[in-house]
Formats: C-alpha cells, structure tokens, sequence
C-alpha cells in the first residue's frame, strides 16, 4: 500500500485521544452536556472521532477561565510574553510531522504539498509575534510646556478567536498570538470540520502558557461560536470565513459595541497582459489557485483574466500543468492534491460546475485523474476545473466557490482588464503579470484589493499586512501595526507637572 501508514496511525491513536474534550484552564477536559458530533476521514469516509459539541454552559466556563487568567498574564513583563511564545514555537517544531499529519487525516489536504509547511509556519508565526513583544510602544506628545502627554497600550481583555477548516492552523496562529503577545487571553472555537490539529496544537502551546491563558472549544457555529461572541466577558473578536457568517459575528459585536478584525474571502483576479513570460505564469496560476489545497482558499485565482491573443495558449498550458498534479489520498508522499474538506462542501463546488456547464458557449477543462485505490472508493476527491466562456456576471465567475473551479476570461483593453477585475463584491487580493512596469504600476493603482502582487501571487506573508476591500473584510493581520490596532486598546495619558 502507498499510503503513510505510520502517519495515519499515529494520527488515528492522537484523534482518539482528543476525541470528545476540549481545553480548558491549561487541561483536556469533557463538555457539560457531553453532547458531540462526527468527524470523519474526507478520504475514506470512515470514522476518525466524535468531537466534543461545546455550547453556551462550556462557553461560560471557559470565557471565566480566559478572565480569570488574564490580569496576571498582563502584568508579565511584554519581552516575556513573548519568550513563552517563542517557547511554544519550539515545542510545536518538535511536533511538527505529528501536527502535519493529523491535519491531513482530518482535512484531507496533502500532507507534502500543505500540511507539513502548514505545521511550520505556525511555528514561524508565534516566533514572529513573539519576536515583537518588545514593540507594543505608545507616543510622547508635545502638547505644551509643563505637561508630559504620552499614550499607552492597553490589552482588551479576553479575545474570542473563530476559526474556518481550510488552513486552521495558520489562520489560528496568526490570531492567537499577536493577541497572546499583546497581553490578552483567548478563548478559540473550531471549526467543525477540522478540529483536531488545533487542539492539539493549543495542547501543546499550553505547556508554555500559564493556564487559562489558551483555551479551545469545539462545536458548532450556532451552538457554540454564537454564544462565545455574545458573551457579556468577551471584548474582542477576531474571525475569519464566510461573508454571511462575519456578517452575524459583526452584528452580535456591535450589541456589545466592541471590535471586529474579519477576513471574508474573495473572488480574486489573476490578470495576464500580452506581454507576459507564458511559462512563468502558468506556474504562477498552479500557486495562485492553491490547486494543491484543492482551491480552497481566500485568496485563490477564482476569475483568470487573459490578454485575448494568449488565452488559448494559457489554458491549453494551464489545463496540462494542473492534470500533471497527482489527486490521492492526503497522507500519500506522492500526492499532490487530496480531497475536498466535506461532502456538504463537495455538493456547493460541484453544485458551481454544473451551473456552469449549463452556461451557453461555456467549456469546462478537467484537469487530472481520481484516484483508483479501491480503499479511497468513497473519498470526497474532485478533479480541478478550469471553465472558458463564462463571463463576469455568471454566479460562477461572482461567487466564493472554495473549490478547485477558475474561471478563465479574455480582455482585449487595459481598462477593461481592471473593470471587469474590480467588478466584483470581493477585494482580498489580485495579481497582474506583465513584464511592462508602467501597466503593472497603473494595474496596482487601480485594483481595489487588499494585496495586490506583480509577476508573483503567493500566499500572505508575516510583515505584510493582510485583509480585504469591500465584503473581504474588516482590519488586517499579520503585522506590528496589526498587533496593536486590533488587539490593543490606546490610552492617553495627561500630566501636569507645572
Ligand atoms: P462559516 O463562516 O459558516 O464558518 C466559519 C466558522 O464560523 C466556523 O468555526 C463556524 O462554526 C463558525 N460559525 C458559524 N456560524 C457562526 C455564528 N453564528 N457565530 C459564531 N460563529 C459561527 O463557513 P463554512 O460554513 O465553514 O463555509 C461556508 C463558505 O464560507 C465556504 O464555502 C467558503 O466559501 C467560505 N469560507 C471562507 C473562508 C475564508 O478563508 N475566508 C474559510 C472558510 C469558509
Ligand atoms: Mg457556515
């Protein structure tokens, strides 16, 4: 058998370690209701755990562990907050294949091509915020003689972190620690569909972390995630996912009047002028649709748009490059791209690929082969599909699919190229490939996009500050100056020594 069994075993006996708890006050620990729900294995279909179902009582508690934790974790000194997440970095280093391979038994997502470089920026990222905790500065202002006015920085308070499946570890640690560093404590909820690696992964950050500074729950978004936002001690909120649901998290918030940070997805333009290197953009595509995270990405090229006299060369490369890829079961070394995260999920995306093969003049490119092993038989595997001959206005070319499904447009004019890139809800990101400075500078001018990138179209990058225009989102992340503007509040001081 090809499979990694040693990962899949050692990952199948840690599931069943965490099935049915959640963490509390620095220990695994059992819900209220005891309530749980079914994870299972996208590849196989086969069980892997039940998941603990938290709700508004197991909230409560660890809400109040979370408060209770966090005047003590304050008042440490910045520069040793952020040493105990340094600390935590290097404990998960150690646990790096362990995290990356249970990822890929509840994800399906690859273990080689995602998971594992998953497992490491996690790593990366506490080692960066951490890094910074020394930097959580305020000004001097020179109001007038006789006075000393200065700002400070203040922690909120007990932060709640609300997680999606597609990249959870990431998306976690570039939640929790720049709002670790910066003095407060959290309380993250999971998502359903991917549950396990975070867990442990917040398991093991706690052996760095007094208790009560980290807790996790899991359960649904109703049951669990609402009640967390709504919780009279929660003063913050940081989440990312769907538009609809930031959209509640933000509503509940505003009862409370207290801040969101929000990252909502998108409908992100690739931009490919004529005189663009075919070569380097084709593998620009492959990274930009995250083809090997089954284009289940914020950022992913969902909408292609081509200088017209190239789009037939494009898809032609484009559709070879992408069937090369191998589609398998995620804990495989050989695979390149695993399966979609659920079949609700797999219904939608192929819900979107009917849709448009219904759409007249419509070409749908199937890019790949399924997998043949009779033991991933039910697996929730798809092959990529890149359409021509759909336009802006379909709901294919408009909407979050969150699938391996783009759409491959021509444009004739520079201005059209930009029209049609900014005619859309979303504004997470954009690339333009052109080898000519000036179009590439009036492109970054004119794209309404959060993160815009030339000749390239890689993944969000710690330093950079990351979030959206328009329904993407609210505020960035991954910086300094996102560190404090979202996790900090600003408190003037006046003194009058005249
Ligand atoms: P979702 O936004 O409903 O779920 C994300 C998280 O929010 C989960 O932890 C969920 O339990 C929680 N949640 C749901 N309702 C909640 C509520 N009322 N209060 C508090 N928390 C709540 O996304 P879902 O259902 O997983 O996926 C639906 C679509 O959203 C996907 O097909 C995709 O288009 C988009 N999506 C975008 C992501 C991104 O990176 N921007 C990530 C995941 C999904
Ligand atoms: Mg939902």
């Amino acid at each position: 058998m090809s499979e990694n069994s040693t990962a899949r075993e050692s990952a199948l006996a840690a599931a069943g370690r965490l099935a049915h708890v959640v963490l509390i006050d620095g220990k695994l620990c059992d819900t209220i209701s005891g309530q749980g729900f079914e994870l299972r294995n996208p590849a196989t279909q086969e069980s892997i755990c039940e998941v603990a179902a938290a709700d508004a009582a197991d909230v409560d508690i660890a809400v109040a562990s979370a408060k209770a934790a966090q005047p003590e974790w304050s008042r440490l000194p910045a520069r040793e907050r952020g040493k105990r997440l340094i600390e935590g970095a290097r404990l998960l280093s150690a646990h790096g294949e362990e995290l990356a391979a249970l990822l890929a038994l509840e994800s399906g997502k690859a273990l080689r091509t995602e998971c594992r470089g998953e497992a490491a920026n996690f790593a990366e990222v506490l080692q960066f915020f951490g890094g910074l905790a020394g930097e959580i500065k305020g000004q001097t202002i020179p109001l007038r003689s006789g006075v000393l006015t200065y700002t400070k920085r203040e922690p909120l308070g007990v932060v709640a972190a609300v997680l999606p499946w597609n990249i959870p570890l990431m998306l976690m640690a570039i939640k929790i620690a720049p709002a670790l560093v910066a003095g407060n404590t959290v309380v993250v909820k999971s998502a359903e569909e991917a549950p396990l690696a975070v867990l442990r992964a917040v398991e093991i950050l706690n052996e760095a972390l007094p208790a009560g500074v980290l807790n996790i729950l899991s359960g649904d978004g109703p049951g669990c995630g609402a009640p967390l936002v709504a919780h009279p001690d929660i003063a913050k909120v940081t989440f990312t996912g769907s538009v609809e649901t930031g959209k509640a998290i933000n509503r509940s918030a505003a009862d409370k009047l207290i801040p969101v940070t929000l990252e909502l997805g998108g409908k992100s333009p690739m931009i490919v002028f004529e005189d663009a290197d075919l070569d380097r953009v084709v593998a620009g595509a492959l990274v930009a649709m995250r083809f090997t995270r089954q284009g289940q990405s914020c950022t992913a090229a969902s909408r292609i748009l081509v200088h017209r006299s190239r789009l037939d060369a494009f898809v032609e490369r484009l559709t070879s490059k992408v069937s090369e890829l191998v589609i398998g079961d995620p804990l495989d070394e050989r695979t390149d791209i695993g399966t979609i995260i659920s079949e609700a999920q797999l219904e939608k995306v192929r819900g979107y690929i009917e849709a448009g093969r219904k759409v007249p003049g419509a070409a749908a490119h199937e890019c790949g082969q399924l997998p043949q092993d009779e033991r991933l038989a039910q697996g929730l595997f798809l092959r990529p599909v890149i359409f021509t001959g759909i336009d802006n206005n379909s709901p294919v070319a408009r909407e979050e699919i969150f699938g391996p499904v783009t759409c491959v447009m021509p444009f004739d004019t520079f201005d059209e190229a930009i029209e049609t890139a900014n005619d859309s809800d979303f504004g997470l990101a954009a690339s333009v490939w052109t080898r000519d400075i000036q179009t590439a500078m009036r492109a970054v001018d004119a794209l309404q996009a959060g993160f815009v990138q030339v000749n390239q179209a890689q993944m969000a990058e710690l330093g950079i500050p990351y979030g959206g225009y328009k329904q993407s989102g609210l505020g960035r992340e991954m910086t300094l100056e996102s560190m404090i503007e979202h996790f900090t509040a600003h408190k003037a001081v006046v003194i009058n020594f005249s």
